[in-house]
Formats: structure tokens, sequence, C-alpha cells
């Protein structure tokens, strides 16, 4: 660890609402802060109409006193600027920056996000809001981090009016030049859509059928790109004033937003995340959400900004966290490279959309279950902050997989030989990957990947030549490839790649497609229910037999061994799975998707022939080294018992042989 590192200590705390409650209670809430270990808090984050409750009158005085009163107290401000939800008298006086849906309906102000991303005003007045903000506390001894808006598109992602209408066709000029180079990649002979000038373009509004899919695909990457440079907009004049770190809070996987070139803009990656308490398979995504996380910043710590210390108010059914939940999903993020822990929010709110949503300072008051493990977590991360722990150090992983936001717009698009939910085949990956012991990085293709015994390619959709090059010389380099179904069936332009699919990837997996067979039901049967179509499998890769959903299609292996095959029905005896020597490694195909028992045996093996070291296994515990450390977490509501190589850092318990409580976190040291 490094002297910089080790001067730190864990980030805890969360969002602070001061403007919902009285001065008074500003005062003991700082010292309910103290009391719980808080060293962090995010204020201001929907204050522009109490900032600026008139026309460019800004009141500060309260904000003053907030800052001054956490600045004594020793807790440190993540400070907002406050452009995440205009003010009523803003849109009264420009409705013209009110969002737009596709279907032609404008978005009221009375929530939160009421704005067009592209539109001229909004950026016009956020603007200056952040420059008054920024002058008046850039120097606050109070300050340690910028908080840029809120959550980007997390209720207006993509907006139609006629503001975006011309953002958007200045952005197809750059990007195209021409009006011929833009009718070539949307392939706008189709059904009559040529255009003859950048004027004539619309956004995907509302149409009678089928849009054209380059356009759609356009419109994503510019709405993701419209909303970055909201960010950028904030974060130049945050810059020209001062050198706080600047970050924005990201959502874990969020199909609007690429979060790869989000990524390079902000100082610290921060992120939001609530998987369900209820759901058994939460701890295993919010692993794959933390590894993003950290992957995202290229192995550097990152901040959880947000999660619930209990229930949230927004699901259908809200269930608490368990006693314990709250703290060993902490530890997770510990473990894959969180270097803070913080809450939405800090006093549940008694009125407003959100007052059923826990806060670290319950309604019931401080003498309740939460508010002890709040103090709990809160004491033992200054503990470790203090010790040789896992506190900025490095997650060290070797199994990789590729994440990309074109495929995931272009593969769950209308008009696909199937109906693909891309973040749900990703997950299947990962759940066999997690369960196999894997830590894993996410990657694009052109990451260096030669640091990583094994790349996993769930469903590359779209991947120009570059892409494919790339991994195809990672393979020929030594590598072990896993290439899943539905991988470079189009180009960047989402023209097809005729002659089997693939591109370059033909050559390395030694396979051609000749057709797509996915197992489809009638469509009769919807109104009768009934189960999913399921295929049978068969080959000794994945121990024996087993099932398969979703995909398939007629593989013809080339020069490829033929692992795994389909066993029955029409594709009976095709290729399911096939592996081909390239260069000095190796390229796996998968034709379909395996249940999870096939493909954790699959992978298993894979990782075990390519050296992929793992920790130990125990079913419902996830185990994560960090730096020196090894951190153990029991997602049961049992004890379990495991070994571990020391003594642990949160309890003294002593080596070997313990049991980790339900629930329970052990953390040891001195690994080599
Ligand atoms: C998001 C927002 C918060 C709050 C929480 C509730 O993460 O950033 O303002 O609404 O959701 O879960």
């Amino acid at each position: 660890m490094s002297d910089a590192a080790r001067a730190k200590a864990f980030g805890y705390g969360g969002d602070y609402n001061p403007e919902q409650w009285a001065p008074e209670i500003w005062r003991e809430d700082v010292e309910l802060m103290k009391r719980a270990g808080v060293n962090l808090v995010s204020v201001g984050i929907f204050s522009w109409a109490r900032i600026e409750p008139r026309d460019g009158e800004f009141d500060f005085a309260w904000l003053d006193d907030v800052l001054d009163l956490l600045h004594q107290g020793g807790i440190r401000v993540d400070l907002a600027t406050a452009t995440a939800s205009p003010p009523p008298w803003l849109a009264l006086k420009h409705p013209e920056l009110l969002p737009v849906t596709a279907d032609g309906v404008t978005l009221s102000s009375g929530s939160r996000q009421a704005y067009c991303p592209s539109s001229p005003v909004y950026r016009h007045y956020a603007a200056r809001l952040v420059r008054a903000i920024v002058d008046r506390y850039a120097e606050h001894p109070a300050l340690a981090l910028w908080h840029v808006n809120n959550e980007y598109g997390c209720h207006v992602s993509r907006c139609y009016c006629d503001a975006s209408a011309t953002a958007f066709r200045s952005w197809l000029e750059q990007r195209y030049s021409t009006i011929e180079a833009l009718n070539d990649a949307w392939g706008t002979a189709f059904w009559s859509q040529h255009y003859a000038a950048f004027d004539e373009i619309l956004p995907p509004r509302a149409a009678p059928t089928f849009k054209n899919p380059t356009q759609l695909l356009d419109f994503d990457r510019f709405s993701s790109d419209e909303l970055l440079a909201c960010f950028r907009a904030e974060k130049e004049i945050i810059r020209s004033r001062s050198t706080v770190p600047i970050t924005t809070n990201f959502m874990g996987f969020f199909k609007p937003a690429d979060y790869w070139a989000w990524a390079r803009e902000v100082d610290i990656v921060s992120d939001d995340s609530y998987p369900d308490p209820a759901d058994p398979l939460s701890p295993v995504y919010g692993a794959m959400q933390r590894d993003l996380m950290r992957s995202l910043g290229g192995g550097k710590p990152w901040l959880l900004m947000e999660q619930s210390p209990g229930a949230v108010n927004w699901r259908e059914r809200n269930a608490a966290k368990r006693p314990g939940q709250m703290r060993a999903w902490s530890y997770q993020s510990i473990a894959r490279g969180a270097d803070g822990i913080m809450f939405f929010q800090w006093r549940q709110a008694v009125a407003g959309a959100e007052k059923f949503h826990a806060g670290m300072v319950p309604h019931s008051g401080t003498d309740t279950r939460i508010f002890r493990e709040v103090e709990q977590l809160g004491s033992e991360l200054a503990a470790l902050s203090e010790r040789e722990g896992p506190l900025g150090a490095a997650v060290p992983a070797s199994v990789a997989v590729v994440l990309d936001w074109d495929s995931w717009w272009a593969i769950e698009q209308e008009a696909s030989p199937t109906a693909i939910d891309y973040l749900a085949g990703v997950f299947a990956w990962y759940r066999a990957l997690f369960a196999a012991g894997a830590t894993v990085d996410f990657v694009r293709p052109t990451d260096d990947l030669a640091r990583y015994a094994v790349v996993v390619v769930p469903s590359l959709f779209v991947a120009d030549d570059a892409q494919l090059a790339a991994l195809a010389g990672y393979a020929a380099d030594g590598g072990t490839l896993v290439v899943g179904y539905q991988s470079a069936i189009l180009d960047k332009d989402l023209h097809v790649r005729t002659g089997g699919y693939l591109g370059a990837l033909q050559q390395t997996l030694g396979i051609r497609i000749e057709e797509f067979a996915p197992p489809a039901a009638p469509d009769l049967a919807a109104l009768g229910g009934g189960e999913p179509p399921r295929l049978r499998v068969r080959g000794d890769a994945i121990g024996g037999t087993g099932s398969a959903s979703l995909w398939a299609e007629y593989v013809r292996a080339d020069s490829a061994e033929v692992r795994v095959v389909f066993d029955g029905g029409v594709l009976h005896g095709f290729p399911a799975v096939t592996r081909r020597r390239s260069g000095s490694g190796e390229a796996w195909y998968v034709a379909t998707l395996l249940d999870d028992d096939a493909l954790l045996v699959l992978l298993d093996g894979i990782m075990t022939s390519a050296g992929v070291e793992r920790g130990p296994r125990v079913p419902g515990v996830e185990v994560v080294r960090r730096g020196r450390h090894l951190i153990a977490i029991n997602h049961t509501d049992e004890p379990v018992e495991i070994d571990l190589p020391g003594a642990d850092l949160l309890t003294g318990a002593g080596a070997s042989g313990r049991t980790l409580e339900a629930q329970g976190v052990a953390i040891v040291g001195g690994l080599p």
C-alpha cells in the first residue's frame, strides 16, 4: 500500500438533506454522525430551489451554516452542484427545457430531473448555478469531493424534443460528415428512408412500426454523449476554480449511459447500489456490480456513494435488510475495491416521496437495529483504517469479461432473431465464474487482455474489425478466449458480417454459423402459459449431460473440436460447444445458453487448465482477495465453517477452522 493511501481512512456517511429539517436538528445530526463514525456526507444534491429560490437570487446563508457545522464536527463534505432537479420557477419561465418522450408527451416539474439534457436553456441555468456554488465553496475547509448532478439519466435518459433533434443532427454531422455516409451507414435504401440533408433527420420518435436500427443505435450513443456533455460542462467550471476531486454517481449496469466513456471523465468512480434483499441472487449481482466499478476505474479504489441501510420504497414489495446484511454487503464492496461506504440517506425523511425509504437514522430513532448496525460498521471501519488493511489496495483478477454498450443497445432492439436480455446473459456467465471462485474484471476488447488467463466474451453482437483482431490476437498469443453466442454478428453500423458471421473470429474459433435456430414456443403458447422451451446438451466438457435455453444455431466446425453437442430435436448432433487451439492459446465457442450447472463445469475446467488461482469454495460464502488480505463473507442465514489462513482483523478470532456466523464477515491479512 502506498503512503498516500495509508494516510487516508475509509469514507463513511451518506446523503445529507438538511434543507428538509430545522436548524436545531442539524446540530443533533452532527452529534449523531460523530457517534456513528461518519466522516463524509453528500450535501446539496436536491437544493437548487433552496439555493436559488427565484431567478438569479442566491441564498447561501443556510448552506454556509451547514458546512461550517459539519466542519466543526470533523465531517468532510461531498458537495453537490445541485443541478439534478430544476426548480418550478425555471420550468414555468422556460417550458421548452422540459423533456419530451418518444410519444410526444412533455414531462412536467413536481417530481425531479425534469429537464432535457440537450436544452441550451437548462445548460445555461445549470452553469450559472454551478459557478455560484463553486465561487462560494471552492475554498471551504470541509470540501472533500465535488458531486456533479446526481444519477445522470436515471429518470430521463432520452429526450425527443426539438432541441434534442437539433443536437442529434449536429452529433450526426460530426460522426458522418456527409449525408451520403449517413445514408450508407443507416441503410436507408430500405423502406424509402433516404435523407437528402441532415435537417430532415429526427430523433426516433413513435412510428408506425420498426424504426431504422442504426438510427436507434446512434440515438443511444448520442443520448449517452449528451448526458456526458452536461457532466463535462459542470466539471470544466469546477476545474477552473478548484483542484478538489470530481465525481458523479453511477448506477451499476445502467444501460442508457456507456460508462466506459464516462469513467475516463471522473476523478473517482462512485456508485449507487440497491440489490433486492429478498432476491437470493443479490449477493452475486452485487459482486458483479462492484467488479464493474473497480474495472471502470482501471482498478483504482472507488466509492460506494449510495446503498440503503434497510428497505427502499420503490419496488412493488420492499424487503427490509436482514440483520447483518447491510454490513455483509458493505464489506463486499470493500473486498472488491471500495474505499468508502455511504448510504441514501442520513436521516429518514418524514415528508415527500421517499419518506418510506430507510435512513441511517430511522423514523424510530437511534434505539433501533438499523442505527446500531450503522454505528457498529462505522466503528469497525475507523479501526480498520488505522491498521494495515485492505484500504487503498488493489484487487487481483485473472479472468475478464467483455462488456460492450453498443452490443447491449443493439441486441435488445426490436426485429431481432429472438428477444435477448444482454445483461441477463452477462450475469449467467458471471454467476458461473463467481461460483467457481474467480474474481472478475470487466474489459473492452481493445484493453490490455494479456494480463488475463481467461477472457469471456458474452454476446458481443456488434464489433468492429479492430476489436475482433484484438480478441483473435489475445488467443493467438497464449490466452484462453471463450466466445458466447450472438457475437460479431454485425459491424458498428449494424451491417451483417456475411459468410458465416464472426468476422476474424471464424478462423480463431474454427467455426462458421450457418443458420440461427433459437428455441421458440409457438406464439399461441403464450395464451396458455407453459414452460419456456429447453434444449438438451451432452459432452464431457459439461460433465455429461445438461440443458440449455434461449439460443441455438447451426454451427459448422471447420477446424474446431466439438466438445458438447445438442442432444435430441432438430439440432441433434450439431455443435453446442467447440474448442480450437489458436497459436499458443485456445478459443472456445458456446452456441447456446447453458444451464448454470453446465456452465459452471465448463468454466471450472477451462479455468483449471488455464491455471486461474481461486480461493476456498464454501457454498454461500464469498471469498475475495484484496491486497494482502482475504475477505470472507457468509451470505447465508446459517453459520458456516471455513478455513482461513490467519486471525480475523475484525474480531481477533484465531486462524483456521473458524465459524462465520449468518451474514458474518472475516478479514485475514498477511497473504504473500
Ligand atoms: C437514487 C437517488 C437518491 C434516492 C435513492 C433511493 O439512488 O440518487 O436520491 O432517490 O435512489 O433509493
